[in-house]
C-alpha cells in the first residue's frame, strides 16, 4: 500500500466512513451446463439432464427449465449479472459441478474438460482482472464422482487452464496436480484453502476408507499442517469446497461424507475453530448453513452453503428445484470476520415469460433476520429464533432455502429435518436430534438441559 493510500484509508477510518477493511467476494457454484438443452424438443425431451421419472417439462423456456440443467444462455447471463451487480469483488470463489446430470455413457473426459474450459473462458473474459479460486465438484470427473486420490489427466489439463494470471499461482502446482487442493494467502493475514472434498463423498468408490486408507491424497494431514502453520503465523483461514459434511436439510437422514471422513473433518474444525473464519461449500444446490460447537455447546464456527446456478430438479424425493442464485459475501479484510451475505437470484419462470432473466436482490442476511453480522453467534441466534412461534424467521429461511422457488410451508418432520441438519453435522448427534421428542420445538442446545435441571431440583427437594 502506498503512503497516500494508507493515509486516505486512515482518514476514512477515523471519520468512520467506509474502512477499507470491508471486503466482498462472489460465491458462484453448480453451473451444470447442459449443452443438449432444447436439442430434442420436438420429441418431448428438451435436455439430457431430465432424469427418468421426472415430469415432462410443459413449457421449456429460452432461459432454462426447472426439470433441466442450465443452458448456455442462462450461464452466460449469470456471469454478466455478477459483473453488473458487483464488478470489483476482491475475488471470486467457484466451487464446482460444471457438467450436466447426464448418464456416464453420454459423457467422457474430453466433454468434462471442454465444459470446464467453457466456464473458465467465460469467467476470464467477463472478469479479466479478478482473482478466481476454483475447486472441483463431483461432476467434474468421468466417470462422475470417481475422482482418484492421485495424478490424472483431468487434474493436469485443468491445471493448465487455471494456472493463469489472477487464478492459481505456480507454487501450488504440486498439491493441485497430485490431489486438486491448494492454499493461497489472499491478503495479509488471510489465507484461503481450496479442498477437494469429492474424496469424502460416499459416491466416490475409489476413496472408500479402509484400514490402510484413512486420508485420501493425504489431504487431511496436509490441511492440519496448513491450519497449524496459520495459527503460528497469526493468520485466519477461509475453507472452500464442494461436497459438504453433515446432512441434507431437505432429505431426512441423507448425508454425503463417509462417516470416518465426517468425523475427521469435524475434529479438524473443532481444533482450529479460532483460525477458520469461514467455510463456503455447495453441492446441495440450496441455500442453508451449518453450525459447529465447542465442548460447552457454544457455536464457534459455521459453514455457508451457496445455492446453484442450475435450476435442476433433483430426483431425491421431496427436494424439488430452485431458482438460479449467486451470492456476495461481505467480510472484514483484517479479521476475516463475516459481516453479511447478500443473495441475488433470477425467478426463472418469470424470466421465460418476460424473455429476460432480470436478476434481483433476494435478501441480506443482516437485514432479513435483523442480525448484527454473519458470525457463528449470530447464526446461532438465528437458529434459535426458528423455534420461536412469534417470529417468522423460519418461514423466511425456508423460502430462501429454494432461492424463493418453493412457496410451501414446512412443519413437523420437514422442519425437524431442517433444524437438525443445521445444528448437527456430527452423525450421532444428528440422529439424537431427529429422535428427540421435542426436536421440532426446541432446537436450542440449552433447552436440552432443562429436563436435567428440573430433575436435579426434584432430587434436591
Ligand atoms: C426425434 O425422433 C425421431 C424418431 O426417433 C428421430 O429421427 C429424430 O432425430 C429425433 N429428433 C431429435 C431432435 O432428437
Ligand atoms: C452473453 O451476455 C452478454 C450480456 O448480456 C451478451 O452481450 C452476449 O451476447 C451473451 N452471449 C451469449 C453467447 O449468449
Ligand atoms: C466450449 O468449448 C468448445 C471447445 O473449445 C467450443 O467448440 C464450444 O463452442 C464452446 N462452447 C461454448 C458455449 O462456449
Ligand atoms: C501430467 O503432466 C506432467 C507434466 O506434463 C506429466 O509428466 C505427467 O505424466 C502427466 N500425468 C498424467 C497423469 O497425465
Ligand atoms: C420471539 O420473537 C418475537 C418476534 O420477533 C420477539 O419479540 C421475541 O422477543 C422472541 N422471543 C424470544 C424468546 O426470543
Ligand atoms: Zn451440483
Ligand atoms: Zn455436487
Amino acid at each position: 500500500m502506498g503512503r497516500s493510500t494508507l493515509f486516505t484509508t486512515l482518514v476514512l477510518c477515523v471519520l468512520a466512513v467506509h474502512c477499507s477493511a470491508d471486503g466482498v467476494f462472489w460465491h458462484v457454484t453448480d453451473f451444470h451446463y447442459d449443452f443438449t438443452y432444447l436439442d430434442g424438443a420436438e420429441n418431448g425431451t428438451i435436455c439430457d439432464s431430465q432424469t427418468a421419472g421426472q415430469p415432462t417439462p410443459n413449457d421449456p423456456g429460452e432461459w432454462g427449465d426447472y426439470i433441466c440443467d442450465a443452458p448456455w444462455r442462462l450461464i452466460n447471463d449469470t456471469v454478466y449479472a455478477m459483473k453488473a451487480i458487483q464488478p470489483n469483488p476482491d475475488f471470486i470463489i467457484w466451487t464446482g459441478d460444471d457438467t450436466p446430470h447426464i448418464y456416464n455413457d453420454k459423457m467422457n473426459t474430453d466433454v468434462v474438460l471442454t465444459i470446464i474450459g467453457n466456464l473458465t473462458d467465460l469467467l476470464r473474459s467477463v472478469f479479466p482482472n479478478t482473482q478466481v479460486y476454483p475447486v472441483f465438484g463431483n461432476h467434474d470427473y468421468h466417470p462422475k464422482h470417481q475422482m482418484p486420490p492421485a495424478p490424472n489427466t483431468v487434474y493436469n489439463a485443468t491445471w493448465n487452464m487455471w494456472n493463469v494470471p489472477s487464478w492459481l499461482p505456480s507454487d501450488v502446482m504440486n498439491t493441485f496436480v497430485n490431489g486438486a487442493y491448494y492454499t493461497v494467502l489472499i491478503s495479509p493475514g488471510l489465507r484461503l484453502v481450496g479442498l477437494n472434498t469429492v474424496y469424502y463423498y460416499t459416491n466416490d468408490k475409489v476413496t472408500a476408507p479402509t484400514d490402510d486408507n484413512t486420508d485420501p491424497a493425504g489431504q487431511f494431514a496436509w490441511l492440519e499442517g496448513v491450519l497449524q502453520q496459520a495459527q503460528t503465523d497469526n493468520e485466519k483461514v477461509f475453507l472452500i469446497g464442494h461436497v459438504p459434511p453433515g446432512f441434507f436439510e431437505r432429505s431426512k437422514g441423507k448425508s454425503w461424507f463417509y462417516p470416518e471422513y465426517n468425523r475427521r473433518y469435524l475434529q479438524i474444525v473443532a481444533r482450529y475453530a479460532d483460525v477458520i473464519k469461514g467455510q463456503f461449500f455447495a453441492h446441495q444446490h440450496l441455500d442453508s448453513f451449518r453450525l459447529f460447537y465447542d465442548d460447552q455447546g457454544r457455536a464457534v464456527n459455521s459453514m455457508l452453503l451457496a445455492p446453484a446456478v442450475t435450476p435442476w430438479m433433483t430426483t431425491l424425493g421431496g427436494v424439488g428445484a430452485n431458482n438460479p442464485g449467486i451470492r456476495l459475501v461481505s467480510y472484514d479484510k483484517t479479521t476475516g470476520d463475516l459481516t453479511d451475505v447478500n443473495q441475488y437470484y433470477s425467478n426463472l419462470a418469470l424470466a421465460n415469460m418476460q424473455g429476460s432473466p432480470l436478476w434481483g436482490h433476494e435478501y441480506s442476511l443482516k437485514q432479513a433476520f435483523n442480525l448484527p453480522d454473519a458470525s457463528p453467534a449470530s447464526l446461532q441466534n438465528l437458529l434459535d429464533s426458528f423455534s420461536n412461534s412469534s417470529s417468522d424467521n423460519f418461514e423466511k429461511y425456508y423460502l430462501y432455502n429454494s432461492v424463493s422457488h418453493d412457496r410451501s410451508t414446512c412443519e413437523g418432520d420437514c422442519k425437524v429435518a431442517q433444524l437438525c441438519a443445521i445444528k448437527e453435522v456430527d452423525y450421532d448427534k444428528y440422529q439424537e436430534c431427529i429422535d428427540a421428542p421435542s426436536s421440532g420445538a426446541n432446537v436450542a442446545r440449552v433447552s436440552m438441559f432443562i429436563p436435567f435441571v428440573v430433575a436435579a431440583f426434584a432430587l434436591a427437594a
